[in-house]
């Protein structure tokens, strides 16, 4: 398996997200994440009416993995998706339960989430791979869909990782990405927008969350076509709502447990408050689900 690093230019135009940040950050935070979802869902949720209980964190979280799996329109038989910044493989493990007929292969920059992801993942056609996702080794052509779900945002959505996901793409293959977007340049962000995002960035060591209009237009520039871009804000404000409580919950827990709460769990938890109010910022944040086929 061939080495990968993040290229030169990124780590080096990167304020917030260098890789060893990353990956100290999922190394020491990811076993939070099963307080979030018992799936190990690192992701916020998707509401609908009637099929998901707000109450109940992980229908939502699981309904975003359905919706983004309804929108890789698979072909029937053999098929391969490639997650590209995979967590603990909870995406995967849904899509595996859904099709008998697909496998999976997740890319990750965290040794924990490959350790303990791939655990999850025994007996299951599914692997994960400590590989930049900006540079896998995944060959090109090869796989039948692509998703990024809340992971590209760790390197700005950059040109990079779009370019990598059409390359290993076969033709008529479908890339979703489901993540917060800004609406517009950083510099044009009110105080409050601008105050939120630069700490939710720093918390959660992301690069910075790309510009709608201009990730759309990078998809096309790149060769993709049928780009939709979907705003589902409103959709996965209910799963956002659940954060203070999950912040709430989660400190109570560590004291009940004589736990003492490590640094990236602080960030973490702090980046998440961050979340929600970057989310009230409506007309500067949105959420969106955006399909693209090679
Ligand atoms: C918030 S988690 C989301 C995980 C998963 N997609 C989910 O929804 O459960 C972000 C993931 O992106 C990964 N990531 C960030 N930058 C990466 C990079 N350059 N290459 C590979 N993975 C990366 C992290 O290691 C982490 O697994």
């Amino acid at each position: 398996m061939k080495t990968t690093s993040i290229p030169l230019t990124y780590q080096q135009e990167s304020k917030n997200a260098l890789r060893e940040d990353i990956t100290h950050f999922y190394d020491e935070a990811t076993s939070d994440y099963s307080f979030w979802s018992k799936d190990l869902n690192m992701h916020f949720g998707y509401f609908v009416l009637g099929s998901t209980n707000p109450f109940k964190r992980d229908t939502m979280l699981n309904e975003m993995n359905r919706q983004i799996y309804n929108r890789l329109q698979l072909i029937d038989g053999k098929t391969t998706v490639a997650d590209l910044g995979c967590g603990m493989g909870g995406t995967m493990r849904n899509f595996l339960k859904k099709n008998k007929q697909l496998s999976t292969i997740g890319v990750t920059l965290s040794p924990f989430q490959v350790r303990e992801g791939n655990k999850l993942l025994k007996g299951k056609k599914g692997m994960i791979l400590k590989e930049n996702y900006c540079e896998t080794s995944i060959p090109s052509h090869s796989v039948e869909g692509v998703v990024g779900v809340e992971s590209l945002c760790h390197s700005g959505h950059s040109k990079e990782s779009l370019r990598e996901a059409f390359r290993i793409l076969k033709p008529r293959g479908r890339f979703v990405i489901g993540d917060a977007f800004l609406k517009k340049e950083p510099s044009q962000l009110c105080f409050g927008s601008s105050f939120s995002y630069k700490k939710l960035c720093k918390g959660w060591s992301l690069d910075g969350l790309g510009v709608i209009s201009k990730v759309e237009k990078n998809l096309k520039e790149i060769g993709f076509s049928k780009v939709t871009v979907e705003d589902i804000s409103f959709r996965v404000a209910p799963s956002v709502f659940h954060v203070p409580f999950a912040i709430v919950g989660f400190l109570m827990l560590q004291v009940f447990q004589h736990k003492k709460v490590k640094s990236q769990s602080w960030n973490n938890l702090k980046a998440s408050f961050y979340a929600l109010v970057s989310g009230l910022h409506m007309n500067d944040f949105g959420y969106y689900l955006i399909t693209a086929e090679k």
